[in-house]
């Protein structure tokens, strides 16, 4: 089995050679998030790694979607046969009105479309609203297994669990049936090209505790949902001291920051490698990878020094973003268009 085995770009700087390209949501730059279709087009433009974000339906399946609540990524408002499912919910504290998962069987939700999470600033994407399913783990996996196939290289799921705390308290435990098809296709070990992410702490140990599967804590704002509602004081801010990382080294191999944890903008917005913090250095000492998240190519994301025109919704500079962050010394990037940074990776000749 090939690996991606990049050339070094710019040779004699520090740039890393062999950053993780994960598509973020897919490639969903280009294709409406957590499809099938943005799943495929990660990986034919090059991505090491798909990023499933995973939610449970009412019947105990793991499907992917960013959010329990359906009505910003699918037609369910469209669909007066599940007009009376909408309700107010309050979801790791944040009240919501919409449509949930854990309301929907499976069969239910397979006859919902995926629509385009940001259509004014992706009018492209929106095209292809109502083409495509809400998908499986398994589908995913199968997708995975018949791209590797086809592309002769190994591809890797870098899987997320959403709001486990919550789906807990609906009786709808995600990480048993996690481990479960994770094994079932041959994939829970720490060599699988699998990596579980998660902005909790404890579903994470628990993990640990069950698999050797190679775990990624994210970090968030404030306290991670499950240590808030069990009443404990720890912050991420703790979780990013030296201290910090150490005790994260004990269940996860890397860390997932926000990008602003590494290189804080200037008051005007800016990005500036002069204003990197230590996480990376701390992470790196306690011996976890970095993998920031989320690079996107429009100028609406981008750091005020690196946009390109007036128009918000045009590329901008994301290269130079790439490249900036790439010299703070990441492992791995989280991006919406995982091409820029295989072209970066792998430049041609
Ligand atoms: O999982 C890394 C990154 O995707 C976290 O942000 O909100 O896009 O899941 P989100
Ligand atoms: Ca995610």
């Amino acid at each position: 089995m090939l690996s991606a085995a990049p050339a070094d770009f710019e040779p004699g700087t520090k740039l890393q050679t062999h950053p993780l390209i994960i598509g973020h949501r897919g490639a969903s730059g280009y294709v409406p998030e957590h499809t099938l279709g943005a799943y495929a087009l990660a990986v034919t433009l090059g991505a090491d790694y798909i990023e499933p974000d995973l939610v449970m339906t009412k019947d105990g399946q793991l499907i992917a979607r960013h959010d329990n609540e359906l009505g910003l990524t699918t037609d369910v408002a469209a669909h007066p046969e599940f007009a009376q499912r909408k309700r107010s919910k309050s979801i790791d504290g944040i009240e919501l009105n919409g449509w949930f998962s854990e309301d929907f069987t499976l069969a239910e939700l397979k006859t919902l479309r995926a629509i385009e999470r940001i259509p004014t600033v992706r009018p492209g994407n929106a095209r292809l609203n109502g083409s495509m399913q809400i998908p499986t783990l398994q589908e995913i996996i199968d997708l995975s297994k018949d791209l590797q196939r086809s592309q002769g290289r190994q591809i890797g799921l870098y899987i997320e669990t959403k709001h486990p705390t919550y789906f807990q308290q609906q009786g709808l435990s995600m990480e048993k049936p996690l481990l479960k098809i994770l094994k079932e296709n041959g994939l829970d070990s720490a060599k699988a090209p699998i990596y579980i992410q998660s902005f909790e702490v404890n579903n994470l140990k628990q993990l640990s505790r069950a698999s050797d599967v190679r775990l990624i804590q994210l970090y968030g704002e404030g306290q991670p949902f499950d240590q808030l509602s069990s009443g404990t004081s720890l912050t991420y801010e703790q979780m990013a001291t030296p201290q910090g990382f150490k005790r994260v080294a004990k269940y996860a191999v890397g860390v997932g920051p926000h990008k602003s944890a590494i290189i804080a903008l200037d008051s005007t917005g800016a990005l500036n490698l002069a204003n990197a913090t230590r996480f990376v250095a701390d992470a790196h000492a306690a011996e976890l990878k970095v993998h920031p998240y989320t690079f996107r190519a429009e100028n609406s994301f981008l750091p005020t020094n690196l946009r390109k025109g007036d128009d918000p919704n045009a590329r901008g500079d994301i290269e130079q973003e790439v490249k900036i962050f790439l010299e703070a010394g990441i492992d791995g990037l989280f991006m919406d268009q995982p091409d820029i940074g295989i072209t970066l990776r792998n430049p041609r000749k």
